[in-house]
């Protein structure tokens, strides 16, 4: 089984406001990126990683990454997350032709411990054409109208939180993007349009999604634990 994983990495981090694309911002010396790639290599499950980086910092990522080994490959990423997926896994088709599992992990998730990589990808390799990890919803989820108001309560039992990576049997995402009219905000969204089934492993606390600057100090916190 060939594995690639896909990183998308372009986007501008306005929610971070740390003035630099969020991949690029550090964390305990390293940016996230950084510490987003090694995981997927730690898992020991992935042959390939495709960065989609912010177009203007392509060589910086390059240069960043170049310490991890020749499997790791940076594209110019897009304008929107989709865009950037979509260019990335047309990159990995040439850098890995053969290829027949591809993870898509936002840098973003930089510390995705690797044994969620790894659940993944042997729910992949077991047969579910579509997986991703999830973490049951520990707020009550409301969902409003235009202005605000309420219309309704979802049963918070059957919620889940999608997280990332999220693993595919690479024919399908291909079909997915090449059938996606539009902006998704994950690659799943676009399989289920498809109506094909997207099967769920349990996630971790660890692979939540640095976005504001309270995520990054969560962040700092669980790695200065991890090292004690
Ligand atoms: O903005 P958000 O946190 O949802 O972005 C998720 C991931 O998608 C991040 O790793 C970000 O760098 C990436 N992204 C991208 N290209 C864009 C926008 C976002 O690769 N145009």
């Amino acid at each position: 089984v060939t594995v690639v994983a896909l990183v998308p990495a372009a986007g501008r981090g306005e929610r971070l406001g740390a003035g630099r694309p969020k991949a690029l911002v550090p964390v305990r010396g390293e940016p996230l990126l950084t510490h987003a790639v090694r995981g997927l290599l730690a898992s020991g499950r992935v042959d390939h990683v495709v960065v989609a980086a912010p177009p203007a910092e392509v060589d910086q990522v390059a240069d960043l990454l170049r310490p991890l080994g020749p499997a790791v490959h940076v594209v110019a990423g897009g304008g929107e997350r989709t865009d950037s997926v979509r260019l990335a896994l047309d990159a990995a088709l040439t850098f890995a032709p053969a290829a027949d599992v591809v993870l898509v992990h936002d840098a973003a998730r930089a510390f995705t411990p690797p044994e969620v990589v790894r659940a993944v990808v042997d729910a992949v390799v077991g047969g579910a054409p579509a997986v991703v990890p999830v973490l049951p919803v520990a707020d009550t989820v409301k969902q409003v109208d235009a202005d605000g108001r309420v219309v309704g309560t979802p049963d918070r039992s059957a919620l889940r939180a999608v997280q990332t990576p999220q693993g595919f049997a690479v024919d399908l995402l291909r079909r997915a993007h090449a059938a996606a009219e539009g902006a998704a905000t994950d690659d799943a969204g676009l399989v289920e349009r498809l109506g094909e089934p997207v099967a769920t492993v349990p996630g971790h606390p660890w692979a939540m999604k640095v976005t504001t600057p309270f995520d990054l100090a969560v962040a700092e916190a669980v790695l200065a634990g991890e090292e004690g």
